[in-house]
């Protein structure tokens, strides 16, 4: 807000609410508050005064949109800032603009609209063609695409996807389109979403796509274990992206790395790369805490994954692939993580048959290729792992050292199921499979992981604030 304009109205607000004070919260004081990030705004407003309702039944799409209209003549102009006051704001599908940051107060809830009229319908990713997921598709729930310089963030305020109504029509196959997700940014560059929480997303919930310079930052994603492919984090054919200090629990992957599928990510070749998480904690019964794949035709190259926290999660780090994807995933490093209760510690799979359409070329083998996994500990595990490279194009290049694995009371006979894939492995407890070739200990292998600092983890965020009403 221009501070100069504002003083009166501060000033005589101030005095109102003084001379009928009662409660703690006085209804038309101004307060101020205090945020990170990658660009502070000039410009503020509230949600309020575009219309918006608050009492979680009206809608409030027009509200949104109005208000993100009108803020978007400061792009050119010091940018702008949209405040969300306490309250439960309902609405469907809204579009974010450049050099904006939509902020949600701490007893902010914007509630996804249950109203599939409300919703637009777009097109699908070129990358993923028009193939069965990514088809035509309700609009993501906040939407941005070819923007720069775009924040949401919040005092830990929620963004609920009120997503049980279209889980259930998805189970009953009663839609007609892809339902939508939480959050998706397309084609953008310096992205931040940080501090806050995503419940009940209807599908996945952050969704950076075509972006560069991504920041995603103290989110905590809550969905039933048992949603449908309500991934948490889906960096895809993103490069310069830093996740950290994330909680989440997931009915799918909590972090799924993705380039794209078949032959339309192969044609269209964007890659996911320099790609950072970190001080992750993560609770995925049916799926991965970190999943690269099996969309990766574009490529996945450069991740570097520490101090990650795991908890009764199907698998540690997934990789999924087959033949006709193509691409790459390869210089793979993940380090220091602790993991209770787990099905799998490492899987590989390099048959995973789901297609675009029957359009795929099954002669387009990915590469797979110099994955570093250690310095990690996993206590009752089921089974160490499940290693199955491609016939006649093997996984190569894995590396695994100082890992212990505790196992569970029904733990498998067998505990390293390798096939197709060469490497070798170092200080590993239980014994390895043969194609890791343990090395004696007079020749302990440390496996790689990179000392160079990626561009993404210098930006510094800058401290900002701005004053507004809290109605
Ligand atoms: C998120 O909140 C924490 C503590 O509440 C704060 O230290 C951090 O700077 C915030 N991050 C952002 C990006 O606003
Ligand atoms: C948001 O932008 C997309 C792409 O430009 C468009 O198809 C969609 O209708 C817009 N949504 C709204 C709510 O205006
Ligand atoms: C966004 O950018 C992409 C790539 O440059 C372009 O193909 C697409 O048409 C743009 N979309 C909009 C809505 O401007
Ligand atoms: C944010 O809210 C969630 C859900 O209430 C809570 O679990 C989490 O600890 C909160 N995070 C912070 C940093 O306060
Ligand atoms: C082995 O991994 C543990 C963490 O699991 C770490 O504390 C320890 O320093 C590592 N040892 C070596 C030799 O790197
Ligand atoms: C070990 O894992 C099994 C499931 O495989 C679970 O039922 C049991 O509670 C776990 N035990 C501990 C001590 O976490
Ligand atoms: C080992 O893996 C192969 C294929 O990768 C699979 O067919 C086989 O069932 C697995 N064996 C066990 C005991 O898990
Ligand atoms: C690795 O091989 C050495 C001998 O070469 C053996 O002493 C050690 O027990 C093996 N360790 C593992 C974890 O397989």
């Amino acid at each position: 807000m221009q501070s100069l304009v504002m003083v009166p109205t501060l000033v005589l607000l101030l005095l109102m609410s003084t001379t009928n004070g009662v409660e703690n919260r006085k209804p038309n004081a101004i307060e101020r508050f205090e945020y990170s990030a990658m660009n502070c705004r000039d410009h503020s407003a509230s949600l309020a005064d575009f219309g918006g309702v608050g009492d979680g039944i009206t809608s409030n799409t027009k509200a949104f949109q109005a208000a993100i209209n009108h803020l978007s003549r400061f792009s050119s102009d010091g940018g702008s800032l949209l405040f969300v006051p306490p309250g439960k704001w309902l609405t469907a599908s809204f579009n974010l603009t450049s050099h904006f940051t939509l902020f949600l107060h701490k007893d902010a809830v914007i509630l996804g609209s249950q109203d599939e009229s409300e919703w637009p319908v777009i097109e699908g990713l070129p990358s993923y063609g028009p193939g069965k997921d990514t088809d035509r598709r309700f609009s993501s729930l906040i939407f941005g695409t070819n923007l720069t310089n775009v924040v949401i963030t919040g005092d830990n305020g929620t963004i609920d996807g009120q997503g049980e109504l279209w889980w259930q029509k998805f189970r009953n196959r009663e839609l007609k389109f892809t339902r939508p997700f939480l959050i998706e940014i397309s084609y953008s560059e310096n992205v931040q979403i940080s501090n806050l929480t995503l419940v009940n997303s209807a599908n996945w919930n952050i969704h950076p796509v075509y972006c560069s310079n991504v920041i995603v930052q103290g989110i905590t994603i809550l969905a039933p274990v048992t949603s449908p492919n309500t991934d948490g984090i889906n960096p895809d054919s993103c490069t310069n992206t830093r996740i950290e200090d994330c909680y989440i629990v997931s009915g799918d992957d909590c972090v799924a790395v993705k380039s794209g599928l078949d032959q339309y990510g192969i044609a269209f070749g964007m890659p996911t790369k320099h790609l950072v998480i970190r001080r992750l904690t993560c609770i995925s019964p049916t799926s991965a805490v970190i999943a690269l794949g099996s969309e990766m035709s574009g490529g996945v190259q450069d991740v570097r994954a520490e101090n990650i926290v795991a908890i009764s999660s199907e698998s540690g780090v997934r990789i999924k692939t087959g033949k006709g994807r193509g691409g790459f995933v390869k210089d793979i490093y993940v380090k220091g993580m602790t993991m209770h209760t787990m099905r799998w510690v490492f899987w590989m799979t390099g048959n995973y048959g789901s297609h675009a359409d029957n359009g795929y070329d099954p002669n387009a083998l990915p590469v797979i290729q110099n994955i570093n996994y250690r310095d990690m500990v996993a206590e009752n595990v089921t089974m160490a792992s499940w290693l199955e490279g491609i016939p006649g194009d093997p996984f190569t290049g894995i590396c695994i050292s100082n890992v212990t694995i505790a196992l569970a009371e029904t733990a498998k006979k067998l505990q390293w199921n390798c096939t197709d894939i060469a490497g070798i492995s170092s200080g590993v407890v239980p014994h390895t499979c043969e194609l890791l070739a343990n090395q004696s200990l007079e020749k302990w292998t440390t496996c790689d992981f990179p000392e160079d600092i990626l561009p993404i983890e210098e930006v510094q965020l800058k401290k900002c604030s701005f004053r507004s009403k809290c109605v």
